[in-house]
């Protein structure tokens, strides 16, 4: 049966549809595909949904989804919070745009920018002292997967991207998504999605208890569509979806949301 909220021990887990846009839609399509997601939408309850486009279309973005439970996150914030950083923006901004979550380390990030471990907790720590909720991306390249080094890779980036940070009081989300499986049509199987969102939540509890790693959402991404979202949500330790190409249609990603909510 699917869960439309995981359920462990005290902690309630919802589930997280979100959206990654990339670097996708100019302001007017936009404000169109909110005028037609909105409607499709209206009803959804038990499932959180979220929208992280590009930052020139935050801000009329939030005023289009004013009144409804859609929220918006950022694709990335630097980690000072203002001055010479030319092409940074900061978290505050974000929040400032009407933003409640960022995107952390997408693995397009780590692998066409260069940014590091290290470059990642910076931004995860400023992200949650300035209010914002993180979403940890971490995940294996083909190549380390086919070297049996999957695990060692996503243990690597947790450990790394996390080192110094309470999250007693903050919470966290972590999206694990196998580069192999973005935007190439390939999705991760269940079994796949399985062991390594399970031992995503095994290595939380290491670092820090078996509370703090029960109240983590992990969400899986790569290739999720509206036929196989309901075999990943169906899986004891994802929380929900990262989505990229086919959040970009309302039609496809309301499917999506809807898997969710209908389990
Ligand atoms: P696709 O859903 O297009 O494979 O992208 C996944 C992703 O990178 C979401 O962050």
């Amino acid at each position: 049966m699917l869960l439309k909220v995981k359920n462990e021990g005290d902690f309630l887990r919802q589930v997280l549809i979100a959206g990654n846009w990339k670097m996708n839609k100019l302001i007017d399509e936009t404000e169109e595909f909110c005028r037609e997601f909105l409607p499709l939408v209206e009803d959804i309850s038990k499932v959180e949904v979220l929208i992280c486009p590009v930052f020139t279309s935050l801000y009329p973005m939030q005023e289009l989804f004013k009144g409804s439970k859609v929220k918006i996150g950022g694709q990335d914030a630097f980690w000072e919070p203002r001055g010479a950083y030319t092409g940074e923006i900061s978290p505050a901004m974000l929040l400032d745009a009407g933003c409640s979550y960022v995107i952390i380390g997408h693995s397009e990030r780590r692998q066409i920018i260069g940014e590091s471990n290290v470059i990642v907790n910076r931004k995860i720590k400023a992200a949650m002292e300035a209010g914002l909720n993180p979403i940890l991306c971490v995940g294996e390249t083909l190549q380390e997967r086919e070297n049996q080094r999957a695990l060692e890779v996503v243990k690597e980036q947790l450990t790394e991207s996390l080192q110094d940070i309470d999250l007693g009081e903050k919470p966290l989300v972590v999206a694990y998504e196998p580069v192999w499986a973005i935007g190439t049509g390939v999705n991760a199987s269940s079994d796949d999605a399985r062991e390594m969102t399970g031992f995503i939540r095994k290595h939380l509890a290491r670092l820090y208890n078996e509370e703090i790693a029960a109240a983590t959402r992990i969400l899986y991404g790569g290739s999720v569509k509206e036929d196989n979202i309901r075999d990943f949500l169906a899986e004891e330790d994802v929380d929900g979806a990262l989505v990229g190409g086919a959040s970009l249609k309302a039609n496809s990603f309301a499917r999506i949301i809807r898997a969710g909510e209908d389990g």
